[in-house]
């Protein structure tokens, strides 16, 4: 008999821990700063009701339905061949992330470690302008340093994938998880009272519509997919533990809120420091910009280090949870087609990453990063093209799946659970699966090519 998950809670807290990521505190920040602000964060929250929430339904009816992971449930379904090679999007998206994703869990490692020992704190002048900018951009001017956190992150994540203590883990993280939640009820608290917290709250809450171009749609549609994990796959196999009787629009509704409301949460803390710490301009934008603003608000509350260091152990925590889940995609696809051992599949899958998050690193440092490719350095070109494009051509795919070639009457009975419950919502996530989620997605993705 196949696993379960014990209990509504427990289910609905294993896909909210897959979905809240350093998608939701690093990458959201740094992306709505980027493109806008309020505008982005409109476009972003629309993309989540309108697309996010139907793919992620589509998700979980395939892998309910079909009992297995990504491939085994399109199989269990009858699918014919072609579908499983979306499957190969799928690695190539995860593979990509990962690369990145494991040097941003490597920097959380470092600012965790210098938030223990204190270093963090130690010799920041808060009358210049911006110190904790200088500290994080010497961080990781010199990418060896930058480096080794990654090894580390990288060698945990071996470590919990090869001695298979991840249900551990993702134990730990439903307890961890609501802990971040209110950590950053208290950081937002603290950020709102900030002196120009209403100029940063105007900013992320205004919007200046001048400011949508295609290419911040796409944005906000790549980060809506990439905050709610969705488009490789994985909530497939999440779902596949489900029992019969969850109500799979309304796990999907509750799992895209909490995820949106972290990310807003975040928002909410950024921007008003920004604002209020001056943090804007050359260097201070990007990637770094969680890095550089939050240590700046743990300043200004009493007990500075002690949040600091439950704050990037938390993040570190969630950033693991996710990795396990994205390195999953490729180890099930080297064990199943080449019938590899769990050891060497994991070997296999993780240790190129030594030399690939390596690239990324150095693809932030003062020696590389005016390699550019498109005006954007490795890291951002990886980031672009697994986020941005991948994802949202898997999510097409499995729209196309699910509302035109599945079994018939299958996504209905998924619904409804086989007829148990009515479902109110059933012919419009049908009319967006079919038509208005391939559409909008295939448009989205060529406004910005033409
Ligand atoms: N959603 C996670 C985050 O916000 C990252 C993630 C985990 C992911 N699993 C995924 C992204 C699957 C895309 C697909 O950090």
């Amino acid at each position: 008999m196949k696993a379960k998950f014990g209990s509504k809670i427990g289910l609905v807290a294993a896909t909210v821990g897959s979905a809240v990521g350093l998608g939701n505190i690093w990458r959201f920040p740094a992306e709505a700063q980027a493109n806008g602000g309020a505008a982005f964060l409109l476009l972003y929250i629309a993309c989540v009701f309108l697309l996010g929430i139907p793919v992620m339904v589509s998700e979980f009816a395939l892998g309910r339905g079909g009992q297995s992971d990504a491939v085994g449930s399109f199989k269990n379904l009858g699918a014919s061949k072609p579908w499983w090679s979306v499957g190969a999007l799928a690695v190539l998206a995860s593979y990509m992330i990962l690369c990145f994703y494991m040097v941003v869990a490597g920097w959380t490692f470092e600012y965790l470690w210098q938030s223990i020992t204190g270093s963090l704190y130690d010799g920041i002048d808060s009358a210049t302008s911006a110190p904790f900018a200088a500290k994080m951009n010497g961080f990781i001017a010199d990418g060896w340093n930058a480096s080794i956190n990654t090894y580390i992150v990288l060698a945990l994540n071996i470590g919990i994938l090869l001695f298979g203590v991840r249900k551990g883990i993702e134990r730990l993280s439903n307890i961890m998880m609501p802990l971040l939640f209110i950590l950053l009820l208290v950081f937002c608290g603290v950020a709102l009272t900030l002196d120009r917290a209403s100029d940063g709250v105007e900013f992320f809450l205004n919007p200046d519509f001048s400011k949508i171009t295609p290419r911040v749609a796409l944005n906000a549609l790549g980060q809506a997919f990439f905050s709610l994990s969705l488009g490789m796959g994985i909530l497939i196999t999440y779902a596949s533990y489900y029992p019969p009787t969850t109500i799979l629009t309304r796990t999907a509704l509750t799992v895209s809120l909490l995820d949106m409301l972290v990310a807003i949460l975040m928002g909410m803390i950024i921007f008003p420091a920004v604002m209020t710490f001056n943090l804007t301009g050359e260097g201070l934008e990007g990637a770094s910009l969680v890095f550089i603003t939050l240590p700046e608000v743990f300043t200004h509350m009493p007990g500075t280090q002690l949040w600091s260091i439950l704050f990037f152990l938390l993040l570190m925590v969630a950033a693991l949870t996710s990795t396990i889940s994205i390195s999953e995609v490729s180890i099930a696809f080297l064990q199943d087609r080449f019938k590899l051992s769990r050891v060497k599949a994991v070997l296999m899958a993780m240790l190129p990453l030594i030399l690939f998050s390596t690239i990324c690193a150095y693809s932030q440092s003062d020696s590389f990063s005016d390699i550019r490719i498109a005006g954007m350095t490795i890291f951002d070109t990886l980031d672009f093209l697994a986020t941005n494009i991948c994802l949202p051509i898997g999510s097409i795919f499995l729209c196309i799946y699910v509302g035109w070639f599945a079994p018939k009457g299958f996504l209905y009975r998924e619904l409804t659970n086989d007829g148990d419950v009515t479902s109110h919502v059933f012919n419009v996530l049908l009319f967006i699966v079919r038509y208005v989620a391939p559409i909008l997605i295939g448009l989205i993705l060529i406004g910005v090519f033409i």
